[in-house]
C-alpha cells in the first residue's frame, strides 16, 4: 500500500503519537509505503480564508463554488495542492487524532476543509447523468485513496459530509485489497 498517514497531535510523547510511531513503524516493517502529514509539525493552518483561493473580493465569497473555481485554473493555496499531491500518490490515508469533545481536533477538521474542495471531493457531477455524485465519486475515482481510516468514532459528523469517509472506515480499517471505490 501507498499510505497517508495524516496526524494531529501536538505531543510527541503523547499515547496518541506512541501509536502513529508503532502504526506507520508496523506499516513499513510489512513493506508498505508510508508518507505523513504531521499537522501540528507542519504548523497547518485550518481555517478556511478568501485566500485560500485567491479570491478578488468582487461577489459574495460562496466558499464551495470558489474553492472548484480555484482547483480548475489552478490558484488553490499552495498547501492545499501540496496535500492533494500526497492524496494522489496515497492508496490509502490514515487520519489519526485524539477524541476530543466527541470529535476531532480543530487542526484535522481544517484539514479537511481545507482539502476536501468541492469539484475533488465532493459537488462532483456525472458527466452522462448530469446527477451529482455521492461524496468522493470525484477525482478520487480513477487515482486516489480506496481506503479510508480514522482512529476514532464521530457521532454527528459520520452522518454528515463524511458520509463516504465513515462508510469506509466505520469498522477497523481493512488491510484487504479493495477491488471498487472506496467511496461506493
Ligand atoms: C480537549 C480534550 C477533549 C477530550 N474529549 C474527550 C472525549 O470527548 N471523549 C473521550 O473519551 N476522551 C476525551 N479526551 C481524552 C483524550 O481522548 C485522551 O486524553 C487522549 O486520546 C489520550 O491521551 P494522549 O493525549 O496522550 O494521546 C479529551 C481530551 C482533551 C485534551
Amino acid at each position: 500500500m501507498r499510505v497517508l498517514w495524516v496526524f494531529a497531535h501536538p505531543e510527541p510523547r503523547s499515547l496518541t503519537a506512541q501509536l502513529r510511531t508503532a502504526g506507520i513503524a508496523a506499516l513499513r516493517e510489512a513493506g508498505h509505503e508510508v508518507i505523513e502529514s504531521d499537522l501540528y509539525a507542519m504548523n497547518w493552518n485550518p481555517v478556511v480564508t478568501a485566500g485560500d483561493f485567491a479570491y478578488d473580493g468582487v461577489e459574495r465569497l460562496d466558499v464551495a463554488e470558489e474553492s472548484e473555481a480555484a482547483l480548475r485554473t489552478g490558484r488553490l493555496a499552495a498547501d492545499i495542492r501540496a496535500e492533494h499531491d500526497k492524496l494522489a500518490w496515497a492508496d490509502t490515508v490514515v487520519l489519526h487524532f485524539p477524541l476530543w469533545w466527541y470529535g476531532m481536533p480543530a487542526i484535522m477538521k481544517g484539514w479537511l476543509d481545507r482539502v476536501l474542495v468541492q469539484g475533488y471531493a465532493y459537488g462532483v457531477r456525472d458527466p452522462e447523468s448530469g446527477r451529482t455524485r455521492r461524496y468522493g465519486d470525484g477525482a478520487w475515482q480513477a487515482s486516489a485513496p480506496r481506503r479510508w481510516c480514522r482512529s476514532a468514532p464521530m457521532p454527528g459528523w459520520d452522518r454528515a459530509a463524511s458520509t463516504a469517509i465513515s462508510r469506509r472506515s466505520s469498522s477497523p480499517c481493512s488491510t484487504a485489497p479493495s477491488s471498487t471505490p472506496a467511496w461506493r
